[in-house]
């Protein structure tokens, strides 16, 4: 067996101008929940169609179980793909839209009658086999959708926002559902979505995706505490992002200096660690959970070597279960969250600390830094550097 069951290589596509995906590489295991997580039109549903065969690629090689299958029509593929708005057949019974693809395929009526329960049991809908879609709710439709997939076991399934027309409860259900039955079987998923919380609740490997590209893959562990770009940091969950200049860095110990809040300790990540010069301009990354507000009476902020930042509250929101504050200090809005109702108010000046190890500095993009002087030069305003950090990299 091959270690891999879809491997992509450069796989580019475009539409006329538009490279809609961009040199994507990528590998799935046998039985791994992989997800392409991005925004609209970042590119997930080409990806994916083109592991299908329902489009194809214009470079790049795409393999399935070791085979390469450029040319190769979906139904000859070994993949199944799960649709959004389920595409079932109306006038067929459930068991009839199960058993559809298992009779095109000349299987045995006995073992059509045998597999199409099984698929049945699996997906929790053993007495409804003689309903039409119609007689179903949207739930229930979608676990026909994947019975009727997963009936022909194929070697990858591809589900493109299946639950994305389920409202939210039954929605996190689905998800949990989802998850078990992929685990029972064994199944190998590619799993398409443009929700964060989704895709960290389901997935093994979660590939985010940006203007095509993949910007990181990882575990959803790896991608949330050490993600590689400003866009993953701040497209998964949410996350403080301050811009200023690398300025030195010795081992783990790395100081970041912000034009106006000053020098803050972080760390690099060794993904792109290499790519961080001292006094280039970069990223300061720190999530709102990292963060401890206190008050400023009786306090030696610098103790244990946190990062801290002084600043004024300017709105406190309740949120079950924690309290998010944003402080203003300088001219940036930090966000903080607290467990618990929290009993500090607008108005209040507070200190707020931070472990050097939960911020992430990242380096700033050719792109994003020749953007920045483009801005600098059009409008006479002084940009958001100081005139020493933008004058280098
Ligand atoms: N058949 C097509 N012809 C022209 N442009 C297309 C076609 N299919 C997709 N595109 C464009 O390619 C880009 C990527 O589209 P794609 O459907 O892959 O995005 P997506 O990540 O699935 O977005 P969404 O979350 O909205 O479904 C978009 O800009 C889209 O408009
Ligand atoms: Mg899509």
């Amino acid at each position: 067996m091959a270690e891999y069951v879809v491997q992509l290589t450069e796989v580019v596509k475009s539409f006329g101008e538009l490279r809609a995906v961009d040199r994507v590489s990528l590998n799935v295991r046998p039985g791994e929940f992989l997800t392409l997580l991005g925004p609209s039109g970042c590119g997930k549903t080409t990806t994916l169609r083109m592991i299908g065969g329902f489009e194809s690629p214009d470079a790049g090689e795409i393999l399935i179980q070791g085979k390469n299958v450029t040319g190769v029509p979906p139904a000859e593929r070994n993949t199944s793909m799960v649709f959004q708005d389920y595409a079932l057949f109306p006038h067929m019974t459930v068991a009839e839209n199960i058993a559809f693809g298992l009779r095109m395929r000349k299987i045995p009526p006995r073992e059509i009658r045998a597999r199409t329960e099984e698929a049945l049991r699996l997906v929790n809908l053993s007495t409804y086999g003689s309903r039409k879609p119609h007689q179903l709710s949207g739930g229930q439709k979608q676990r026909v959708a994947l019975a009727r997939s997963l009936v022909l076991q194929p070697a990858v399934l591809l589900l493109d926002e299946p639950l994305g027309a389920l409202d939210a409860q039954i929605r996190k259900q689905m998800q949990l559902e989802l998850k078990n039955i992929q685990q029972q079987l064994g199944q190998t998923f590619i799993y398409v979505t443009h929700d964060q919380e989704e895709s960290l609740t389901m997935s093994d490997q979660i590939a985010i995706m940006n203007n095509g590209r993949i910007e990181q893959l990882g575990s959803p562990e790896e991608v949330y505490e050490t993600p590689a770009t400003p866009f993953v940091a701040s497209f998964l969950g949410d996350c403080n992002l301050l811009e200023g200049t690398l300025r030195e860095t010795c081992g783990n110990s790395t100081i970041f200096e912000h034009p106006r809040l000053g020098p803050l300790k972080g760390s690099l990540n060794a993904k792109t660690a290499t790519d961080c010069r001292v006094n280039s301009p970069a990223f300061y990354c720190v999530r709102p959970e990292n963060i401890s507000m206190r008050p400023v009476e009786g306090l030696d902020p610098v103790e244990a070597g946190l990062s801290s930042v002084k600043g004024v509250i300017t709105q406190r929101v309740y949120r079950g279960g924690v309290t998010r504050y944003v402080v203003r200090s300088g001219n940036e809005e930090i966000t903080a969250e607290t467990l618990g109702k929290g009993t500090a108010a607008p108005g209040e000046t507070v200190i707020l600390t931070w472990k050097p190890k939960d911020a992430v500095i990242l380096p700033m993009s050719q792109a994003k830094q020749q953007r920045d002087k483009a801005a600098a030069t059009e409008n006479s305003c002084p940009g958001r550097f100081s005139d020493e950090a933008s004058g280098e990299g």
